[in-house]
């Protein structure tokens, strides 16, 4: 397979290109090096590459001319997961202008050239749940450690209404429908994954994206404060804690995407929601009691202000990717972050 991934080189796109390498595909990469860790990610995948396996081209994908020269170079593909992106919702806030041209600018130039040079190409986008905005008008009931939702004990589904908020919300919905709207206009075998919470090896978490990460790393860092007896500084977490969102771990969407590949005339023009599903949902309290549990320590952190736009609850329906192609998350929270620690250990 000849596959090409933007943004190839950040927390998703450098586990689905180490896989694709060792099942012998020739891997094309875009990316800008924007996010923090993607330098190493880079470096990662070339000690697995063997020789002509791997291209990677540091540039923006808002520049269309950039995105068009390499297409002409190398397209057309066989398949193409546009993951790269203005990830944060924080981010998006500070420089809204940013994250337009990446997330919307940068979609439609990979879509037109797609369109030009690629038009056979299986293209899957990665956006966010983001899209159903902030959901205030369900039913939620607070717990001892987290928020349920009763009227929606499997979670939502993709027909819940599209409310875009923030400029993150806003980009990243408006790139979900354009990539949706080239498979009905121009007929290009596009796909939209709307993804929950995403965490595994690989992901260089910050305060502003990637929640399993940051509070692991924060752990680490008090765990290793204590051992050598330094006084442990408290973190700071948004609301409760008792917000939910169900998380899946990155080999179980590595497996996605490639099914999906070999998949594409069930599933193009189609958009899903795409997370570890009610089983493998977590509010921050519970991913402290797991971390507290397995570590024996007693984290220390305070609370701040809710952060704009924050969902209490989101979970994934499932049901509609179960039905599409049998697709099922494997790996349990636990398991997941027992991984993740090892690795950011
Ligand atoms: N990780 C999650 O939990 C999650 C949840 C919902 C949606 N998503 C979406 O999935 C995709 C991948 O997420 P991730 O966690 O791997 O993010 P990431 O930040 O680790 O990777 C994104 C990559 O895109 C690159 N990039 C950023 N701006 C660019 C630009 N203008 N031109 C070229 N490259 C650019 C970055 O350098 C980075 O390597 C993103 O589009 C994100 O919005 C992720």
């Amino acid at each position: 397979m000849k596959l090409l991934i933007t943004g190839g080189c950040g927390f998703v796109g450098s586990n689905l290109a180490a896989s694709a390498l060792n099942k012998q595909d020739q891997v094309f990469i875009i990316d800008s090096l924007f996010r923090l860790g993607s330098e190493k990610n880079k470096t990662w995948l070339a000690s697995k590459a063997k020789k002509n396996q791997l291209m990677i081209e540091i540039f923006d994908i808002a520049d269309s001319k950039a995105v068009n020269n390499f297409f002409e170079k190398y397209a057309p593909f066989d398949g193409i997961a546009h993951l790269a992106g203005q990830v944060a919702m924080t981010t998006s806030m500070q420089n809204p202008r940013l994250d337009f041209l990446t997330n919307v600018v940068g979609t439609f130039n990979l879509l037109e050239a797609t369109r030009q040079y690629s038009p056979q190409a299986t293209f899957i986008y990665a956006s966010t749940n983001k899209v159903y905005g902030e959901m205030k008008e369900i039913n939620i009931e607070e717990r001892e450690n987290r928020y349920i939702s009763p009227g929606f004990p499997n979670g939502f589904d993709e027909s819940f209404q599209l409310d875009f908020s923030s400029p993150y919300g806003c980009s990243k919905g408006a790139a979900d429908q354009y990539v949706r709207d080239w498979h009905r206009n121009y007929g290009l075998n596009t796909i939209v994954f709307r993804h929950s919470s995403i965490y595994g090896g690989r992901q260089f978490a910050t305060f502003d994206q990637g929640w399993i990460g940051w509070f692991c790393l924060q752990t680490l860092q008090q765990k290793q404060a204590l051992e050598k007896g330094i006084d442990i500084k408290p973190f700071t977490i948004a609301g409760n804690g008792k917000q939910v969102r169900d998380v899946l771990h990155i080999e179980d969407l590595v497996k996605l995407y490639e099914l999906t590949f070999s998949n594409t005339n069930m599933c193009r023009g189609e958009i899903f929601n795409i997370g570890g599903g009610i089983g493998n949902s977590l509010s921050l309290l519970e991913l402290f009691k797991i971390l507290n549990d397995n570590l024996e320590i007693h984290l220390n952190f305070q609370q701040t202000p809710w952060r704009h736009s924050d969902q209490k609850f989101f979970v994934c329906n499932l049901s509609k990717i179960n039905g599409y192609i049998a697709w099922y998350p494997k790996i349990t929270p636990l398991e997941g972050i027992n991984q993740y620690w090892n690795w950011l250990s």
